[in-house]
């Protein structure tokens, strides 16, 4: 991977980096496709990071589908796909941690202890052997997106770190991994997160700037559909990712709710 990365390089050559989990979907493809209008070629890593997931968490679940997987990035013009494995990656004596001080008290962090350290050494390691000029990362996992901007910028990592918009279902449901393990009824009741958002945005628009009161009316959005239990609904800065008690400036909603065992989160603007 080095090598291939270090002779387009020599070459003048742009590279676009989309790190992923593997089992591609349509949000994958968009950031996918977004590296190829920003850069001369495009990697895709394929990797289920274990030092990102809780003991008890879905990492033993998580769904794979390399075949598949191959033949997506071979249709959407993929130049290359890094699939390192665990032992390449965290080898006998591994011992370095990237951790950030304070975005990641907010939000999933919370709920998810250790989870974005385990994502921000990933990455850096993953950055270090691509060596891209830009890295795509989906706005879904918008505190993920925050946590690689800041750590870049701290560690003057001299690479672009573009955000893409989230691709969602027809009923406005955000595309994730995770929604293949909702049954049909789950299903259904997954649309409460897209409709907890639209609703406080649409509060938002007729005056409100109580966050409680926004935050009670998205609460009481998800509990009307059943097997819904609520992580956190949260008003954010969306640089600092401090709760803000009232809307008066750029806030975002971030929520995660579990419907049936899955978990699954979203995130959008509430102002413009
Ligand atoms: O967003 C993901 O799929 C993962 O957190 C990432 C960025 C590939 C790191 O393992």
């Amino acid at each position: 991977m080095r090598r291939y990365s270090s002779g387009l390089r020599q070459a003048g050559k742009t590279i676009a980096f989309v790190p992923t989990m593997g089992f591609l979907h349509q949000g994958h493809l968009s950031l996918m496709e977004k590296g190829k209008a920003l850069s001369d070629h495009v990697v895709v890593s394929i990797f289920v990071n274990p030092t990102q997931f809780g003991p008890n968490e879905d990492l033993a679940a998580y769904p794979k589908d390399e075949d598949r997987d191959l033949e997506m990035t071979r249709k959407t013009g993929v130049d290359a796909v890094f699939l390192p494995d665990a032992r390449q990656m965290y080898p006998d004596g591994f011992q370095t941690v990237v951790s950030l001080k304070a975005l990641p008290k907010h939000l999933c962090g919370l709920s998810r202890p250790g989870h974005f350290d385990g994502v921000a050494t990933v990455v850096t390691k993953l950055l270090g052997i691509v060596r891209p000029h830009t890295a795509i990362f989906g706005e879904k996992d918008f505190q993920q997106l925050a946590i690689i901007r800041q750590m870049v910028k701290d560690l003057e990592m001299g690479i672009d770190i573009v955000g893409a918009p989230i691709v969602r279902e027809a009923d406005g449901l955000a595309i994730s991994s995770r929604n293949m393990y909702l049954t049909t009824d789950q299903r259904q009741s997954a649309r409460c997160l897209y409709q907890a958002l639209t609703t406080s945005r649409q509060l938002v628009k007729d005056g409100e700037t109580n966050a409680d009161a926004i935050i009670r009316a998205a609460a009481a959005r998800i509990s009307a559909y059943p097997e819904t239990t609520i992580d956190y609904i949260a008003i954010c800065d969306p640089q600092t990712l401090d709760n803000v008690p009232v809307v008066n400036g750029l806030v975002r909603m971030a929520l995660a709710v579990k419907v049936g065992k899955s978990r699954l989160i979203d995130n959008m603007m509430l102002t413009q």
